[in-house]
């Protein structure tokens, strides 16, 4: 029998998780709200935050796993990327748990967590996961990557947004039409009853498949500028449709370099991982395009979307199966070095 238990912290969700022989038993997430009255995540607040959760938090994982602490393989957490402050947390608390219980640690880097959050079973027997090779589009609020998973541990980044992340685009485009945040779920609830084509929004192109997203938002800001000057209450009046057509250039970028590659790789497994994957737009435009391409598409349950330590325990799982443990002495990584794509891009 091995039992691991996941810890994640790598930004605002305190998160502890046990699996038990590949079953993830638990799924104990702490959001921290204090955040919503900043307009976005403090970082200092998070790290403290985490402090004050994350006793609590493996308690509840512990005792509803029913498992007693000696009954342990292993304590697995998240090294990075993340909020440094934050992951502190969770890799000192990780590193004591293991200390005291003598038994292996696992690091795992939360971005390949993300995309193995799709071999989380929804159920007893449940084996409809993705195909290798499958591409996966995580995105969220820290995170844009266009990732070509080959097996459980051979993952090749593609392209990545080479400034905001695509949960962050809606997040500071809903704090300037005034929304609270986060805002991506409220342009998402506004977009429902607005017009996606009433207004153009320009973006950047990227080579390959990078993504920007710096470029429609200032493009919302100037839009907004110069219609509030002629029209005060511009956004009350229009907020359905800003949101739809804000929401819809988002969208397409990211649906285009999705294509583009799913196109040059042939590949017929497409997944989204992350908060941003909770977009009823993006949802609808790749069952579409799943449909057009006979793609399968695969978009986890939205508890293993956002941040969450299932997601860590699981690769912890595939991890401990090959025998991958760190030591004492590893420390937490705000960011690694992701080497660019180095595959010739279709023009
Ligand atoms: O994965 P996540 O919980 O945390 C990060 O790692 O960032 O993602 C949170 C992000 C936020 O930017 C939030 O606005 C966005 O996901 N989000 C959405 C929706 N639900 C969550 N964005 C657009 N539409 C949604 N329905
Ligand atoms: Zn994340």
């Amino acid at each position: 029998m091995t039992n691991i238990l996941a810890i994640e912290s790598s930004c605002d969700e305190t998160s502890a998780a046990v699996i038990s022989n590949g079953k993830v038993l638990n799924n104990i997430i702490a959001s921290q709200s204090i955040h919503q009255k900043y307009g976005g995540v403090v970082p200092e607040l998070a790290s403290r935050a985490h402090q004050k959760n994350i006793v609590s938090v493996v308690h509840e994982a512990m005792e509803s796993s029913k498992l007693l602490p000696h009954q342990l393989s292993a304590i697995a957490f998240t090294r990075g990327p993340g909020l440094m402050g934050s992951l502190m947390v969770g890799v000192s608390f990780a590193k004591g748990m293991a200390l005291g219980l003598n038994i292996p640690l696992i690091e795992v880097d939360h971005m390949q967590a993300h995309v193995l959050a799709h071999f989380i079973p929804k159920q007893e027997g449940d084996s409809i996961f993705p195909e290798f090779p499958f591409l996966c589009l995580t995105v969220s609020g820290g995170h844009t990557q266009l990732v070509m998973v080959r097996n459980h541990i051979d993952f090749q980044i593609l392209g990545q947004t080479q400034d905001d992340a695509a949960g962050e685009a809606f997040d500071k485009g809903a704090k300037m039409l005034g929304l609270p945040y986060p805002g991506g779920p409220l342009i998402d609830q506004y977009a429902k009853q607005g017009n996606p084509k009433r207004f153009t929004f320009s973006n950047t192109s990227m080579p390959g498949y990078d993504f920007s997203f710096s470029g429609i938002k200032t493009s919302l800001l100037y839009f907004l500028r110069d219609n509030v000057k002629t029209v005060p209450d511009f956004v009350q009046q229009n907020l359905n449709d800003i949101c739809a057509s804000y929401q819809h250039r988002i969208v397409e970028m990211l649906m285009t370099k999705l294509q583009k590659a799913a196109k040059y790789f042939a590949v017929r497994d497409i997944a989204l991982a992350g908060g941003v994957a909770a977009n009823s737009a993006l949802r609808d435009a790749l069952k579409m395009k799943g449909l057009e391409n006979n793609w399968r598409v695969f978009i986890p349950d939205f508890q293993y979307c956002t941040d969450n330590a299932a997601m860590i325990a699981i690769t912890a799982h595939y991890k401990y199966l090959r025998g991958e443990f760190c030591g004492l002495d590893v420390s937490p990584m705000a960011s690694f070095d992701t080497p660019a794509s180095i595959l010739p891009t279709p023009k």
